[in-house]
């Protein structure tokens, strides 16, 4: 056998070289022989930088608004998508992170439907639910705004439910909103901007209860930060047909630019999800083969979940101390009430470079991502620079 690989070796060099000697062959000969091989290597394995805002076009800015993993993608999906690029030119026609996340879930293969980002997921649960049919989606106010962006776009209406005092979704008053027009219930869990998470036993009483007809969607984006007091939804999705659970690795995995997230539900109820779906287009080579090899590094999540708490408990006081109230979460976000300077604080902060965003919906508060510990540190000085301090 490996006398048989030397061998298929030994005629691959050769072709090589035959290639490299013709006129046109020349520059395949630069392009993808030995030059490109050193060159990739020493890519990969070359000294890695700690950089400010990794992955950002200018190093200088400090991106905290998007919610992104600021320590980056593992190192492995680095090294494993470099070494497939050089497949590029075969379709993905496989399974297999379909089957690596069957085996990370502990859930059937056709339990999951993957997709490109969980925006895929979200919005394949709203068009399959409100496509043929009018009616409305109930969700949390404030809440993503996916799900109840894209009710609009297709003429449903939305029902709003302000949260409760402490900023957590209101369940009671979402079960209590629930009419026969109620097509699909939004549970944004982490809930995005306010940061909460719910109860797992009141979740899962809430999700028992939604009569049968009505999809319900549990979004869990965020989920890797929450505590260990928190339950995920997936296991329940076998016991209730109308559940749907999204996840994204977009966050935790820190592979918010490939763009690979999933659904988990009962197969009939993913089988009307896919009916939307454009076949084969929603991920690639690339984002397939990152996302695997994401899902074995558990290392590098935990290490961006356990960096993200120390950046919080970093946070919480320096902005309590300028006299701010920064709202404690379990995500990778703090919205923050900044007293009526907001807008003047955000463009403050911008022409410092710190981009940090509105938390839509919750009056007289910023959202800040929590960054790499310079940044974080970054945001507080430019802070103070502007004169960002209510004392
Ligand atoms: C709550 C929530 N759900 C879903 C998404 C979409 O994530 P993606 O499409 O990158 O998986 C986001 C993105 O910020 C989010 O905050």
């Amino acid at each position: 056998m490996a006398d048989e690989k030397k061998i298929n070796r030994r005629r691959f060099l050769k072709r090589g070289a035959v290639l490299g000697g013709t006129a046109l062959g020349g520059s395949v000969l630069t392009l993808s022989g030995p030059a490109m091989w050193k060159a990739a290597a020493e890519m990969i394995n070359g000294p890695r930088v700690p950089i400010n805002g990794v992955g950002i076009d200018d190093p200088m800015v400090v991106q905290l608004s998007l919610n992104e993993n600021p320590f980056g993608a593992s190192r492995h999906v680095i090294e494993a998508v470099s070494r497939r690029m050089f497949g590029m030119n075969r379709y993905p026609f496989h399974n297999r992170l379909e089957e690596a996340l069957s085996e990370h879930l502990r859930m059937p293969e056709n339990y999951i439907l993957t997709g490109g980002g969980s925006t895929e997921i979200l919005n394949l649960a709203v068009l399959s639910a409100l496509y043929e049919n009018d009616g409305n989606t109930i969700t949390g106010q404030p809440s993503y705004y996916d799900i109840p962006s894209r009710t609009a776009r297709l003429g449903g209406t939305v029902k709003r439910i302000p949260t409760n005092k402490d900023w957590g979704l209101n369940l009671d008053a979402m079960k209590a909103a629930i009419d026969e027009n109620t097509r699909i219930i939004n549970i944004c869990n982490p809930n995005n901007p306010t940061g909460q998470i719910l109860d797992p036993d009141a979740l899962e009483r809430f999700i028992r209860d939604v009569p049968e007809q009505i999809l319900v969607l549990v979004d869990e984006a965020y989920i890797e930060f929450a505590g260990e007091s928190y339950r995920s939804m997936i296991p329940l999705t076998t016991q209730v047909e109308n559940l749907v659970v999204a996840r994204t690795f977009s966050k935790a995995y820190g592979l918010a630019g490939v763009r690979v997230g999933y659904g988990v539900g009962q197969p009939a109820l993913l089988e009307r999800l896919m009916k939307f779906r454009i076949d084969g287009a929603n991920k690639s080579m690339l984002s397939i083969e990152a996302a695997i090899v994401a899902l074995q590094d558990q290392n590098h999540v935990r290490y961006s979940v356990d960096m993200v708490r120390k950046g919080r408990e970093y946070l919480y006081p320096e902005l309590e101390a300028m006299g701010h109230e920064p709202v404690h979460t379990e995500t990778i976000f703090i919205p923050v009430k900044v007293d009526g300077i907001g807008e003047w604080l955000m463009g403050q902060l911008y022409i410092r470079d710190v981009h940090i965003t509105r938390a839509r919906g919750m009056d007289g508060h910023i959202r800040i991502s929590v960054g790499q510990p310079n940044e974080n540190e970054a945001l507080i000085a430019a802070m103070k620079d502007a004169g960002g301090s209510l004392f």
